[in-house]
């Protein structure tokens, strides 16, 4: 039986998601698909009930499917069974298809943050260490688990927005400390790791405003937004002789744990993926 998956999101043209599996079903010589649907929120319900007796074109069995963009909270209440990390970060970002036909949901935007920063740094020296967080949105729900898990002691969290921030500290609690927006230069001298999570830098949105003169030596500067792929943060941050890494790697490395699940292959990140995923970047 073929075996399919897919993305929801609403829109959902711009996701680099069915590019990047399709590699995969290629490189593995897999008889698998990955489609994209376009599922407006109040709909979401329905198609993922359906899901475990949907069949593909070519009468393929849809083993899950990926969630972005406005759906992941949404998909938390309708799924079946919740993982444990995922119910901690409060989204989805994966439903797997069971045999029964039940729906477990899962999120790994957390693990991939975590596999991406250890592409170039060991990750085990950040225990005990402290991070800031620029944001407070949905991507920094997942990131601040993460970095509870990577074993930080205090993660300082600043957002333009202060009670979204609180919101967030008092949802994941271990370490977790506010900041405000205007304070978020004065404590780069405890800093290990810098993680941009809003938008700001973004391609069409306003420059994220932040000098990093004063960061810890041998830190880490980490940006989820990744159009363009060297943001502004982490151009600073190599002019001033810091590790930098792209928001590109958490895109790539979250999608493994979903791949394996659907279709029993667990694929690899490499320099070739990274290629091919941005050359769909630029045709977007
Ligand atoms: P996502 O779910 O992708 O994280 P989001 O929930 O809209 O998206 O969050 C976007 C983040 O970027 C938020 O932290 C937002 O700050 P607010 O909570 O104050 O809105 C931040 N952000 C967006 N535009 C910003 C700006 N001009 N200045 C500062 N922060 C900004």
């Amino acid at each position: 039986m073929i075996k399919a998956a897919g993305v929801m999101g609403f829109p959902i043209s711009h996701s680099l998601s069915p590019r990047l599996h399709g590699y995969w079903i290629k490189k593995y010589g897999l008889e698998a698909t990955y489609v994209a649907w376009e599922v407006p929120p109040e709909r979401l319900a329905a198609k993922l009930k359906n899901l475990p007796d949907l069949l593909g074109e070519n009468g393929e069995l849809f083993r899950g499917t990926n969630l972005t963009i406005p759906l992941k909270e949404k998909a938390l209440e309708i799924v079946d069974i919740v993982e444990e990390d995922a119910r901690a970060i409060g989204a989805i970002n994966t439903v797997v298809v069971e045999g029964d036909g039940l729906l477990i949901g899962r999120n790994t935007d957390g693990i991939g943050f975590i596999d991406s920063l250890a592409e170039k740094i060991d990750v085990a020296d950040f225990k005990g260490k402290t991070a800031l967080v620029l944001g407070a949105g949905g991507a920094a729900k997942a990131i601040v688990f993460a970095l509870i898990k990577m074993g930080f002691a205090k993660i300082l969290i600043t957002n333009r927005t202060r009670t979204r921030a609180e919101e967030l500290a008092d949802h994941l609690t271990d370490g977790t400390e506010v900041l405000d927006w205007d304070e978020r230069e004065s404590v780069l001298s405890q800093v290990s790791l810098v993680v941009n999570t809003t938008s700001l830098g973004m391609k069409g949105q306003p420059a994220l405003e932040m000098s990093l003169q004063g960061l810890k030596a041998g830190a880490v500067v980490t940006d989820i937004v990744y159009t363009p792929l060297k943001t502004g943060l982490l151009l600073e941050a190599e002019k001033n002789g810091f590790v930098a890494v792209d928001g590109l790697g958490m895109l790539l490395h979250q999608a493994k744990a979903g791949f394996e699940a659907w279709f029993g292959v667990r694929p690899e990140v490499d320099a070739d993926l990274r290629e091919f995923v941005l050359q769909g970047l630029a045709d977007k």
